[in-house]
């Protein structure tokens, strides 16, 4: 068997949370695929659309004019059933039928989870690209989206420092990253924030109030509290609360939420998005299975499905020391 025919057709599926880049990266798929002579079919929705053979046969025509727009034109979910052996017996028949000899999963830890399923039960070849906005795959410096979101949050903070420089008092600013502190950190920097409030540190009220309280002295009234949405103190709004029973100042609290997943993917996404895509192609037709494809000092790095999320992803600790030394 010569190494093209081990992946003459193949799927490519988005899975999770959407996040921009994920159309470009399609593109990718599926215009490398093409020239390669492979036969590319899309699956809406992820591993719902999997699981009720939705499929749709992708030209490279199909996938003109989206490298631009946020989302997933195959659509996305979080598919519980995909999660059992039920459900990874029927992926894997729907597979079959449809002659799909290699998949390629575009997503974040649940999407690798369910490609990892299917590449061990050894008739699929399942290979897995990083998109999601919280960043914290392991193997991959950046995933799809992330670049994105954090200027979507960084523009939305330029305009609340706005306001809150105007009103005079200290806003708390939750942004997406489920167990992760990647995205907090980064705006946090990038947006002059007072404070960062990441689940990889523990969140001491007492010294964010000790903090505050120089601030007044020294006429600064107006602070950017940057909490990501898992911190372990519970949330914005009891860390808000917890701050003004100590105070008692005015403050405001806004949630920045899904604004961060959407928007149109910023040039370094695309970029990385069409790598990647490319690359995933490749794997396939040299018979890889069962890896994420990612980027590790610029370079194409290939992980493990299973390291991915079982090996922890180190953020940078200096930029707290950073933000303190800076938000002076
Ligand atoms: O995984 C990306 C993410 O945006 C997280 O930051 C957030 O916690 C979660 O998805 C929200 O998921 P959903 O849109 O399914 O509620």
């Amino acid at each position: 068997m010569n190494k093209k025919s081990s992946a003459q057709r193949i799927g490519v599926l988005t899975s999770g949370g959407d996040a921009p880049g994920m159309n470009a990266c399609i593109r990718a798929v599926v215009r490398c695929g093409v020239r390669h002579k492979l036969e590319i079919i899309g699956i809406r929705r992820g591993y719902a659309g999997l699981l009720e053979s939705d499929f749709i046969k992708l030209e490279a025509r199909s996938v003109a004019n989206i490298i631009h727009r946020g989302g997933t034109f195959l659509g996305t979910s979080r598919c519980k059933e995909m999660k059992t052996t039920n459900g990874v017996n029927k992926a894997i028949q729907n597979l079959h039928r449809e002659n799909i000899k290699g998949l390629i999963t575009i997503g974040g830890d649940g999407t690798f989870r369910g490609a990892m399923a299917l590449a061990q039960a050894g008739e699929i070849k399942a290979i897995g690209i990083p998109a999601t906005i919280d960043n914290d795959a392991y193997g991959t410096d950046y995933a799809i989206g992330f670049d994105t979101a954090i200027n979507t949050a960084l523009d939305a903070i330029d305009k609340i420092r706005d306001t809150a420089g105007s009103l005079q008092c200290p806003f708390f600013i939750e942004v997406m990253g489920r167990k992760r502190g990647f995205i907090a950190l980064d705006v946090g920097i990038a947006g002059g924030a007072e404070n960062i409030l990441i689940p990889e540190t523990k969140t001491k009220i007492e010294e964010i109030c000790l903090d505050m309280r120089r601030n007044f002295k020294k006429g600064k009234k107006s602070s950017i509290v940057i909490v990501a949405e898992g911190d372990e103190a519970g949330g914005v709004f009891p860390i808000a609360q917890q701050i003004w029973e100590r105070l008692r100042i005015d403050y405001r609290v806004c949630v920045l939420g899904h604004i961060q997943r959407g928007g149109s993917p910023t040039a370094r996404d695309r970029i990385l998005a069409s790598k990647l895509g490319a690359a995933a192609v490749d794997a396939l037709i040299d018979g890889k299975s069962g890896y994420m494809i990612g980027e590790l000092k610029g370079e194409i790095a290939f992980t493990s499905l299973r390291e991915t999320w079982e090996k922890r992803k180190e953020l940078d600790d200096n930029l707290l020391q950073l933000m303190k030394i800076l938000a002076t």
